[in-house]
């Protein structure tokens, strides 16, 4: 644990010891190391390295997709064992079902609500906070990709998820429309109060969304250094602050003298 998390009282998440390798034909690949990590109730923590370092594995290990090969995860806890519905993932795939409109996408974690007024409500309550307002009967393919990421958040959050876990969910958006959904995930995650877990190996997205970023090394993945990213939203990417914390993030991804 660094100083910083061990002084976290009362954590959501709690990482410890998880080292993973996966056997590749007769061999042990490493993928990470010795990884710990407490993640506050309602904080929004990056998980930021380069490709292939182990993020997904870590993200789907804390998520209860893969089993660490030693140590465990716990929220408030409890050990993580396998998925729950109490929490949710964010693909980089479009997850949305093609043949669904934008309602019956965000209402399909509902369906087994008895309360028909209040499954309405709820369903209309995440597409006006995604903005999607007016798309309730449209289809995904009359929707641009950052709309479909929408629908998919919408109905990540309609679920009422405690913690939510995304991977690199915006990579497959052009860069301005990666902008305005960090901007919207921010709004979001203020108005909803969630714990947030979210893997990028983008520099600039992981400082414009994180409380803390957790740069995680090359193969075998461990943690390099937690930054903390201690900014007002919306951030201001042009501040003496913000090229302090991104030259640092460089400097531990062992670029900065590239750029
Ligand atoms: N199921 C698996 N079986 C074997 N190797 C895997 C598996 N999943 C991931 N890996 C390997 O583990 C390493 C880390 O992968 P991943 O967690 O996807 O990295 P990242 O998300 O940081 O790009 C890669 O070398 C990848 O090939
Ligand atoms: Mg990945």
């Amino acid at each position: 644990m660094t100083q910083h998390e061990s002084k976290i009282t009362d954590p959501k998440v709690v990482v410890e010891g998880v080292s993973k390798h996966f056997m590749r034909r007769d061999e042990e690949l490493p993928v990470l190391e010795d990884i710990d990590l407490a993640v506050k109730p309602g904080e929004f923590v990056c998980i930021l390295g380069p490709s292939g370092c182990g993020k997904s594995t870590l993200l789907n290990i804390v998520a209860g997709f893969e089993k660490p090969s030693a140590g465990r995860v716990t929220i408030e806890g409890e050990e993580v064992t396998g998925p729950d519905p109490r929490r949710v993932f964010v693909f980089q795939e479009y997850g949305i079902f093609p043949w669904a409109s934008v309602w019956d996408n965000v209402a399909l974690g509902l369906r087994n609500m008895t309360d028909k007024r209040k499954q309405q409500e709820t369903v209309e309550h995440y597409i006006n906070l995604v903005g999607l307002g007016g798309f309730e009967s449209s289809y995904p393919r009359e929707l641009s990709g950052g709309m479909k990421q929408r629908v998919e958040v919408a109905r990540a959050l309609a679920v009422s998820p405690d913690v939510i876990y995304m991977d690199e969910p915006f990579g497959a958006l052009d860069s301005l429309t990666r902008l305005t959904m960090r901007a919207e995930l921010i709004r979001i995650w203020q108005a909803e109060e969630k714990t947030i877990l979210f893997v990028t190996h983008d520099v600039d997205e992981s400082i414009q969304l994180a409380e803390r970023i957790v740069v995680i090394s090359d193969r075998p993945g461990r943690i390099a250094e937690v930054v903390d990213v201690d900014l007002p939203h919306p951030r201001d990417l042009g501040s003496p602050e913000y090229g302090q914390i991104k030259n640092r993030l460089y400097e531990l991804l062992g670029v900065s003298n590239v750029v």
